[in-house]
């Protein structure tokens, strides 16, 4: 009985000093067991600051930054009869006919000299490691590796849609990775139109050099 009541004399004084006092008034700061995320070292938008010498909080957008709501530019289908955006279900973002999976033939972009400059700088510098400057497959990570790389010469490669080289540039393809967080959807339809002269460079014929070019030709 004395142990029963000595235990519980300790029981009451616990329960009364955890959770007695809840709701009163302190000056003192309360114990915090938990301190979870009261305290943040963080700055609030749009309020004065003098860490940056402008005095502001919140940072100006860099120069550059694109809108969500920015529609694409230099469209040269179908698709450009209307603003196409970054978030939607169209051919220029999954390479596909929309509604089927299907890919579609050619690249929906305009296709210019910059544009295959651009596409030309960009294979070299995310596909050329592999696929080689020639797309022969013999890049740098065979050296160090890498059994097979396809060539990109392959006729059964040569022979896809350009919706389907981009859909293998976006999510990758087998051993392959995907790209899509690396490069724009505008400069992957710029690899694939500088795949494309790439291929025509070894799989064109005769035929295709204008008539009065031939004669130029070495043979
Ligand atoms: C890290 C190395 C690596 C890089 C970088 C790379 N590829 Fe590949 N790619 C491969 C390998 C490996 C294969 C063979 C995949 C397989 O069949 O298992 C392949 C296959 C392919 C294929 C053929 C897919 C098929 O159906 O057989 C295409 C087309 C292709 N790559 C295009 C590209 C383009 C365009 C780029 C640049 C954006 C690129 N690759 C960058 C390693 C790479």
């Amino acid at each position: 009985m004395r142990y029963f009541m000595a235990g519980f004399t300790l029981l009451v004084v616990l329960i009364v000093g955890m959770a007695g006092f809840r709701g009163g008034m302190s000056r003192k700061p309360p114990i915090e067991v938990f301190p979870d995320m009261d305290r943040q070292p963080k700055l609030r938008p749009q309020t004065p600051n003098n860490f940056f010498p402008d005095g502001r909080s919140s940072r100006l957008l860099v120069p550059g930054t694109v809108a969500r709501s920015t529609p694409y530019k230099n469209l040269a289908n179908a698709e450009s009869q209307r603003p196409v955006y970054a978030f939607e279900d169209a051919p220029v973002n999954t390479g596909r006919i929309s509604g089927t999976t299907n890919f579609v033939e050619n690249g929906p972009f305009a296709v210019t000299q910059p544009f295959m400059e651009r596409g030309r700088e960009r294979y070299q510098i995310y596909c050329a490691p592999c696929h080689s400057s020639l797309g022969d497959g013999n890049g740098i990570t065979k050296k160090l590796g890498m059994a097979v790389v396809a060539s990109l010469h392959d006729p059964r490669i040569a022979r896809f849609p350009d919706g389907e080289l981009f859909y293998i540039i976006s999510n990758g393809r087998n051993l392959m990775g995907p790209y899509a967080a690396q490069i724009s959807v505008e400069d992957r339809w710029a690899i694939v139109a500088y795949v494309r002269a790439l291929q025509l460079s070894r799989l064109a014929s005769v035929n295709d050099v204008p008539e009065q070019l031939r004669s130029t030709l070495k043979k």
